[in-house]
């Protein structure tokens, strides 16, 4: 077995192990990150599509901001649909905010260039990570690559290896809170020019149906389907069928093209207790999953590695204090994110039919939509939420 050291181990290569390398490379601070899989896959993996401002800002200012800037797409703000009328709620015109389109796919791809400009060391297709000693100050991961077993000493291990990771696991006797939902998401990615300029979430007697996109010739758009559904129930003509059904309205028209990807993503809400066990600290997926209404997963990430950075870099500076903060201040924001992800998808999602309630949930849910769009007030408690808390 070969034995290294770093200053910081970093599970996981996906936004938060990624951008949590690069941030610190940026403070002087040594990393390696371990990935158990190909940068193929990671590359290729679609999931968000919306950065908050703070993210844009906090990704802008680590010198991660070329391709945000160049193919971005900004939006002042988003349409609410429901009960066939469509309303736009104007963050900008509220509030001063804006939210930008721009995809993980393309965060990822931005992290990925800027690591292998600067030479960083980031071993992909690592099998059998394990951790080790996390309460000592010289914890340390094993890994088996290119079929050699390597031992690696870090002075702390930051867990960002998503909800199925090493991680979280690795904390004894923890306490978890979480919730499901009675339903998922059905996303396509499509290659036809969107057919709205900002994104519509729409609660149709149906379910729930939004309408986003990932740049001026490709649309992503999402159903609401059982939580049971099987994509192969849904080949492509049903799923325009259906987009159409739930999105129309009168004198608009949803433009139909290929579909090029199509997915069923399941829903959670989820809160890990703790977010550090000695000298291991969770971050993003590892430590919390919300539902993806509202688009809080990866920002909530990029919000955890910006604190997480912050206290890395003082403590290497001589300070413990905002290190020793880390897990109160990520989880108290994290519950504020949780809240808001859960009443966006219950104020937007039909209950399933066999629920008793089905009928009041709907229509108490017209009457909440019908006073968020015309009170002042709820509008911008929405756009403060959806723009994202000051990190
Ligand atoms: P991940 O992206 O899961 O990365 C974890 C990494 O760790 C992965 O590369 C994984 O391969 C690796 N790994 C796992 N196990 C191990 C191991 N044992 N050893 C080493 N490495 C390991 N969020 C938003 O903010 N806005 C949106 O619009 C949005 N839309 C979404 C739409 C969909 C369809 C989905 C599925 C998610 C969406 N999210 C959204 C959520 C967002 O994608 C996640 O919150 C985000 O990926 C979290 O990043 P992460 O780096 O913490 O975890
Ligand atoms: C997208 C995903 C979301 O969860 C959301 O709330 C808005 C947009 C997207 O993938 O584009």
């Amino acid at each position: 077995m070969s034995t290294t050291r770093t200053q910081v181990a970093v599970i996981g290569a996906g936004p938060a192990g990624l951008l949590l390398s690069w941030s610190l490379r940026a403070a002087g601070i040594d990393s390696v990150v371990i990935e158990n899989r190909s940068l193929e896959h990671i590359l290729g993996r679609i999931r968000a599509g919306i950065l908050e401002q703070c993210s844009v800002e906090e990704l802008t200012r680590l010198g991660l901001g070329d391709g945000i800037a160049e193919h971005g797409l900004t939006h002042h703000g988003i349409h609410l649909q429901f009960d066939g009328q469509r309303h736009h709620v104007d963050f900008h015109a509220l509030i001063g905010r804006t939210v930008t389109v721009y995809g993980q796919q393309a965060v990822v791809a931005d992290l990925v260039r800027a690591h292998r400009e600067a030479g960083s060391e980031i071993v992909f297709e690592a099998s059998d990570v394990s951790l080790h000693e996390l309460t000592t100050d010289a914890p340390r991961v094993r890994y088996v690559a290119g079929g050699a077993e390597t031992e690696l000493t870090a002075d702390f291990v930051v867990g960002a290896d998503g909800f199925h990771g090493v991680s979280r696991p690795s904390i004894p006797g923890l306490t978890t809170y979480q919730r499901g939902y009675p339903y998922a998401w059905l996303g396509i990615l499509a290659d036809v020019a969107p057919s709205t300029d900002e994104l519509i979430y729409c609660l149709h007697e149906r379910g729930f149906a939004m309408h986003s996109m990932r740049s001026p010739e490709v649309s992503r758009l999402y159903l609401q389907v059982p939580n049971d559904e099987r994509i192969e129930n849904w080949p492509d003509a049903r799923i325009w069928d259906e987009l159409q059904t739930r999105l129309g309205v009168p004198g608009w028209t949803l433009h139909e093209g290929p579909i090029t990807d199509k997915s069923i993503t399941p829903m959670r809400s989820f809160v890990s207790a703790r977010l550090r066990h000695g000298r291991l600290f969770l971050a993003g997926d590892a430590g919390h999953i919300v539902p993806p209404t509202g688009a809080k997963g990866l920002n909530a990430a990029i919000a955890d590695v910006t604190l997480l950075a912050r206290g890395l870099a003082d403590h290497y500076a001589g300070d413990d204090g905002r290190l020793e903060a880390y897990e109160s201040e990520a989880l108290g924001r994290q519950w504020k994110v949780q809240q808001f992800s859960q009443w966006m998808t219950e104020l937007l999602h039909r209950a399933p039919a066999d629920d008793d309630s089905a009928e009041f949930q709907y229509r108490s849910q017209l009457g909440r939509l019908a006073y968020v769009t015309g009170s002042r007030h709820a509008m911008e408690s929405l756009a403060e939420q959806y723009s994202g808390l000051p990190l």
